[in-house]
This record gives C-alpha cells, sequence and structure tokens, in this order.
C-alpha cells in the first residue's frame, strides 16, 4: 500500500456514484421509451404514462444517489481503516530497523568483547610463562649461586697464594668469569623475585643527575651528550630508590650502547595530564631496533649482543617498574633511535614511606 490509495478510493466512489445514476437512468428510462414508443397507445394516455413515469424516474436517480453516498461512506471508512493499518505497518517496520541496528551493534560489541578477550588469554598464557619461567630461573639461580660462591672464595684464596704470573693470570680469569656468572644469577634472581619495596620519596631531577655523574666517565659514553629535561615543580615520586636508579642505569647502558659518538640520550620526565603518574623518557638518536625485534626486547635473556649482553636489562628494569605499578613501554625508528617510556605512580597506594626528601640513589 502506498500515499496514492486513499486519492485512488475517492476517485473510485465518484465513478461508482455516477455509474450507479447512469444504471438506474437506463434501467427505468430504457424500458419505458421502449414501452412509450412500441405500444400504440392514444396521445392521452401517452400523458398519463410520461407523468407516472417521470416520479419513477426521479426516485430511481434518488436511490441511486443514495447508494452511492452509502457506498462512498463505506469506502472512506475501508480507506481510513488502511490508512491505520498502513501506519502501523510503517511504525512496524521502524521498530524492526531499530531491532535490526541494536542487534547488528550488539554482535559489533560481542566480536570486539570475543577479540579482547583472546588478547587478554595470551597477555595470561605469556606471564604465565614467565612467572613459570621464573620461578624455574630462581630454583636454578640459588642452587647454581651458592656452590659458585664457594668457588669464589677458593679462587680469591688461591690468588693471594699464587705467585706465578702465568697461573695468577689464568684465576684472574676465572673469578672474572664466575663473577660475571654471579652477576647474571642476581640479575635473574631481582627478575624472578624484584623483593619488597623500600620506599622512599625521590626527587627524580637528583636523581637523574646522579646517574649522570655516575656514568658519564664510562668509555662507552664518551663523545655521547647527556641530556636533561625535568618539567618544573614535578612532584617527587614515591619509590624504591635502589630499584628505579637501576632502572635508569639500565636504559642509559642500552642507549649509549646503541648510540655512536655525536648522538645524544635525553631523559625527560613530566607528570601525566588528569593523572598521580609520572612518565619518564629516556631516548637516544642511536641505531634504533628493527620491528621484528622490538615486540621481543622485553623477554628475559633476549639479547642481540651475542657474548656481550645479558638480556635481562630491559626485563629486571620491567620487573620493578611494574612492582612499582607502572607500565613500560619501547618505541624505536630503526636508523633514528630509541625512546623508552615508563610510568610510576607518584604515591603508592597502602605503603608507608620514609619522610625524607633525599635520594637513596
Ligand atoms: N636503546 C636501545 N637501542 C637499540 N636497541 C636496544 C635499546 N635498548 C634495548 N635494545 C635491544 O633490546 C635488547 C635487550 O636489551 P636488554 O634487555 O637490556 O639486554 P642486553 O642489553 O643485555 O642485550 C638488546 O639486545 C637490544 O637489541
Ligand atoms: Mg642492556
Amino acid at each position: 500500500m502506498n500515499e496514492a490509495s486513499p486519492k485512488r478510493g475517492q476517485r473510485f466512489s465518484g465513478h461508482l456514484r455516477l455509474w450507479t445514476t447512469v444504471a438506474a437512468a437506463v434501467v427505468f428510462l430504457v424500458p419505458f421509451i421502449l414501452f412509450f414508443y412500441a405500444v400504440e397507445l392514444d396521445f392521452g394516455l401517452r400523458r398519463v404514462l410520461l407523468l407516472c413515469a417521470l416520479p419513477c424516474v426521479a426516485a430511481g436517480i434518488a436511490g441511486a444517489l443514495a447508494i452511492g453516498s452509502y457506498a462512498q461512506n463505506y469506502l472512506e471508512r475501508v480507506t481510513a481503516q488502511m490508512q491505520k493499518a498502513l501506519a502501523l505497518a510503517q511504525y512496524r517496520e521502524r521498530e524492526r530497523d531499530l531491532a535490526q541496528d541494536e542487534l547488528v551493534r550488539r554482535l559489533q560489541e560481542e566480536r570486539e568483547l570475543t577479540r579482547q578477550k583472546m588478547q587478554f588469554d595470551l597477555q595470561l598464557s605469556a606471564y604465565e610463562k614467565y612467572a613459570a619461567l621464573a620461578q624455574l630461573a630462581l630454583g636454578a639461580a640459588h642452587e647454581i649461586n651458592n656452590p659458585l660462591l664457594g668457588i669464589l672464595s677458593h679462587l680469591e684464596l688461591a690468588l693471594k697464594s699464587e705467585t706465578d704470573a702465568e697461573a695468577r693470570e689464568e684465576i684472574e680469569q676465572c673469578i672474572a668469569g664466575a663473577k660475571r656468572i654471579s652477576a647474571t644469577l642476581s640479575g635473574l634472581i631481582n627478575y624472578a623475585r624484584p623483593g619488597p619495596l623500600l620506599l622512599s620519596k625521590i626527587n627524580l631531577d637528583r636523581l637523574v643527575d646522579e646517574t649522570f655523574n655516575f656514568l658519564r666517565h664510562q668509555p662507552m659514553f664518551r663523545g655521547i651528550e647527556l641530556r636533561k629535561q625535568i618539567a618544573p615543580g614535578l612532584p617527587a615520586v614515591s619509590a624504591d630508590a635502589n630499584q628505579l636508579s637501576q632502572v635508569l642505569m639500565n636504559l642509559l647502558l642500552n642507549a649509549a650502547e646503541a648510540t655512536a659518538a655525536g648522538g645524544n640520550i635525553t631523559i625527560s620526565a613530566e607528570k601525566v595530564k588528569f593523572a598521580e603518574t609520572i612518565e619518564v623518557r629516556v631516548a637516544d638518536t642511536g641505531c634504533g631496533i628493527p620491528a621484528d625485534i622490538l615486540p621481543h626486547v622485553l623477554e628475559p635473556f633476549f639479547t642481540t649482543k651475542r657474548g656481550r649482553g645479558t638480556g635481562l636489562g630491559l626485563s629486571i628494569s620491567h620487573a620493578y617498574v611494574r612492582s612499582h605499578g607502572g607500565e613500560i613501554h619501547v618505541d624505536s625508528i630503526p636508523g633514528s633511535g630509541t625512546t623508552v617510556r615508563f610510568t610510576l605512580p607518584i604515591r603508592q597506594q597502602g605503603a608507608t614511606v620514609s619522610e625524607e626528601a633525599e635520594v637513596v640513589a
């Protein structure tokens, strides 16, 4: 049904009235005319007949008009009902469209939720993998570290009593190797169990200065400019000073290893808008990290520095930042440089903080 239907109904009822009138006229007039001419009547009788016939014709036409207008009323009622039904159908159609839209929206939402759930599941299984690895590493590290410390003290005793230069050199090499193993194991233990946080209020500006002063004279920082951009009025953060300075050291060492002389490394820190969080960035102008390597740099033991690196610097930093309730992200453009960003809550929930404003670096 469409908009033209009521008009068509009215036109139809007009036609109906016309045709019923014509039919009534034909029904009354034709037999009369036939009778009038076919039957031989004298003039007087014809006149009487004519006089009788005229009211009959008028009554017929009036009857036809009455039937026509009744039919018209009926049609108008039907048309009104049809219009109502049409409006109802249109309303139902609109409701159905709305319901369809809602259904599509719900389906999209559900698909998005399923995608997020899959992502969380993947993340969870990665964390579970790391947790299992960390437990394993912790056990192995303790098992290895204890006899290693015994070996180390024996080697140091042997070095003291040894006079032969060649033998001394060999013992020194053994001691250096054992110390390297011990350092790696300590890193592992730190990664697996960062330990309770010893919180104090830390002035980041001073911590960065101290870290720069400590590292500036190391050979790998030669020719590299160290820059500091700490937002004025940055609030002190409640954090474990040792862990925080170790994070900064690890990031600075990585940056220096990737940056050639003439490049620069910038540490910047500012408060995150509308959050009680501070974001620290360590940006370098070094070689950058290829896109296929980038997703793995936070994994423990992942290193591209064969024989030199332990692959624990970033993963331990990650563990430390997470134990403060922060997050760490690595962005890099190969050939242009790398930026490691990490966040730190200004206050630690439910923790007691020593009130000293001094940095315990
Ligand atoms: N600033 C950086 N520039 C380039 N590559 C980096 C940088 N920081 C980290 N990486 C990459 O991430 C890897 C893992 O770093 P890390 O966990 O500190 O271990 P390691 O330094 O012992 O290799 C490095 O081997 C290196 O490939
Ligand atoms: Mg490193």
